[in-house]
């Protein structure tokens, strides 16, 4: 008897284990997140966003400036460079499978890259449950640090134009929170 619950207790751990690691969260893009992050109730996030240089920053890619870059690093087209889309799209290169037929690169720097891919943690019940979006794929900033630690993946050195990144200058300059109710 107690073999067979020790059995259980495995097989139950691996299926746990499984389903959170093996069923790949995909990235369903910006659409999918500013359906319900657009009133004023929920923060306005999609409206912020779309007025920050995220949004803008694929757009970037094509310009001339871009494309002056890129030549002097030997780079045809920066718009199709994994060098230069890397911290322009996603901040990382993500496998094409994890992409939802419904994403779109050209959205730049969109709230999945920050957040986590969104397939698992998008519906409403787990969205109000904080632990649970973030055992569905949500991003854990647990705290400032960690914030401004992600920010410098892509706002460093690497960064062909970078000059400094004053975390709390440039936060102010994104930030998005949910009002507090009174
Ligand atoms: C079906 C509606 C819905 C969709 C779709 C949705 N959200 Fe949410 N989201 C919510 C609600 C409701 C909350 C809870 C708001 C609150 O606590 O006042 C929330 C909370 C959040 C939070 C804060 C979590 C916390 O508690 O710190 C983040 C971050 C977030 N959503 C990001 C996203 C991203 C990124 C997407 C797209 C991949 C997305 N949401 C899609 C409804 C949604
Ligand atoms: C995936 C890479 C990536 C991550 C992660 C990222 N950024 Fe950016 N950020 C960019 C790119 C690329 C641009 C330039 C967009 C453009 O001008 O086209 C940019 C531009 C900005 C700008 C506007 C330009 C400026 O210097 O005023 C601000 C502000 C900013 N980011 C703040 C942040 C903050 C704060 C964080 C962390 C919470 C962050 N970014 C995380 C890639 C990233
Ligand atoms: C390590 C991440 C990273 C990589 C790699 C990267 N960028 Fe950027 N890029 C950024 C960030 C962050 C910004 C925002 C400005 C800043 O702080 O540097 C930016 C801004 C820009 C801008 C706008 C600058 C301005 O002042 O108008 C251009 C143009 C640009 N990048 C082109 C490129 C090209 C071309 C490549 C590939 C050769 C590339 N970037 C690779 C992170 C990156
Ligand atoms: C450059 C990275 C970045 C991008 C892009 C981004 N966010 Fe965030 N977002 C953050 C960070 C960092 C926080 C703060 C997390 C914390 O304090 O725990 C945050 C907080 C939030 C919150 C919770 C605010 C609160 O008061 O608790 C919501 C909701 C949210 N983001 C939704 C979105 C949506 C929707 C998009 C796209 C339209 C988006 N974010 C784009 C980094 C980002």
């Amino acid at each position: 008897m107690r073999k067979l619950t020790v059995i259980l207790t495995i097989l139950a751990v691996f299926v746990a284990f499984q389903s959170s690691v093996f069923s790949q969260n995909k990235y369903i893009g910006k659409k999918g997140c500013v359906m319900c992050h657009s009133t004023e109730k929920a923060g306005k996030q999609g409206d912020i966003w779309q007025k920050s240089k995220h949004s803008q920053a694929y757009i970037t890619l094509t310009t001339d400036k871009a494309k002056e870059i890129a030549k002097a690093k030997g780079i045809a087209n920066p718009a199709e460079a994994k060098e230069c889309l890397e911290c322009h799209t996603l901040g990382k290169t993500v496998d094409a499978s994890l992409l939802d037929s419904k994403f779109d690169i050209k959205e730049g720097v969109q709230c999945e890259t920050c957040h986590g891919p969104g397939s698992g943690y998008k519906s409403m019940p787990v969205m109000k449950d904080k632990a649970k979006a973030i055992a569905a794929g949500l991003t854990d900033f647990k705290d400032p640090a960690t914030i401004e630690a992600y920010c410098r993946t892509c706002h460093n050195e690497k960064s062909p134009t970078f000059k400094d990144f004053v975390f709390k200058e440039r936060w102010e300059l994104i930030k998005h929170p949910i009002p507090k109710s009174e």
